[in-house]
């Protein structure tokens, strides 16, 4: 259903995705892990053709998303919805508005001005909130919320969108690590009650092996690797962040799994 083929994108003399490559054929989990400016904002951004590829195809069931353009292109955007690490809500908006904005796209510009929303959108929208276990929350201004509530409205304006495919960039690189779980697991539900394919870029090893059924590791622009969880041993991760005999997995962990902080945080994102 989705396959890049030789995706390159390059800024001047900077190659910031080089021949990506992989294919999937049913809707996955997949994490794609690497540390900063290894390419993975960039490989999602093409994706949802926020950023237009040098070179490469991206095929969405046959079709070759990087040459579409105007209505067409939004389309094809609908059904791709991003999450990003800074949640880009309307800060003094209500949450239900906020969710809302996900159907823009196929709303008159008049009744987006005025703020008119059918009544069973604004239904789906509490419904979906509700589903996030933040309901309650719903015509508080989206400022008012924590961190992680406002990452979970924003993926409930994703689910807005009913999209086929969601791509989160760093979705818990902002978030405490309670936090980061709950957003990482609504990622997972969705995944899995709902069918649809989950992209994630991460930066740490243990939220990409905890969560995902399949890891991409991205080093300087190339995929240098792609497998399973199991796959994915020290000696890889050790490949994927060009680190040399002192890397440690702590360097590369969210501590998810144990809250409690660890002597050796080295800086190697
Ligand atoms: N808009 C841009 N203009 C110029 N260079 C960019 C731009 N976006 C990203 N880059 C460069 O591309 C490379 C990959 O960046 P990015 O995709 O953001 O990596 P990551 O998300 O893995 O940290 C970096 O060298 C970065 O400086
Ligand atoms: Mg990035």
């Amino acid at each position: 259903m989705l396959q890049l083929q030789a995706v390159t994108k390059t800024f001047g003399a900077n190659t910031a995705v080089h021949a990506a490559s992989f294919s999937v054929d049913r809707p996955m989990m997949i994490g794609i892990i690497g540390s900063s400016g290894a390419g993975k904002s960039t490989l999602l951004r093409m994706m949802n053709c926020l950023t237009p590829a040098s070179s490469g195809e991206i095929l969405v069931n046959g079709r070759d998303i990087t040459k579409l353009r105007g209505a067409e292109k939004r389309d094809w955007q609908s059904h791709c919805a991003m999450i990003f690490q800074q949640f880009n809500l309307v800060p003094r908006l209500d949450v239900v508005s906020n969710v809302l904005h996900g159907t823009l796209n196929r709303r008159s510009t008049l009744a987006t001005m005025f703020n008119l929303y059918p009544e069973d959108d604004i239904i789906r929208a509490i419904d979906i909130l509700d589903r996030l276990g933040i309901a309650e929350h719903a015509p508080k201004r989206a400022e008012a919320l924590s961190g992680g509530q406002q990452q979970r409205v924003a993926i409930a304006r994703a689910l807005m969108q009913d999209p086929t495919i969601i791509l989160a960039d760093e979705p818990i690189a902002s978030l405490d690590p309670m936090n980061a779980q709950l957003v990482m697991q609504a990622l997972r539900d969705i995944h899995e009650q709902d069918g649809r394919m989950v992209i994630a870029n991460l930066h740490t090893l243990d939220t990409a092996r905890r969560y995902c059924d399949r890891v991409i590791g991205m080093r300087q622009g190339r995929i240098v690797f792609d497998g399973t969880p199991a796959q994915l041993t020290t000696g890889v991760a050790r490949d994927i962040y060009g680190a040399d005999a002192s890397f440690s997995e702590a360097t590369t962990s969210t501590q998810i799994e144990t809250l409690s902080a660890r002597p050796e945080t080295v800086a190697a994102q």
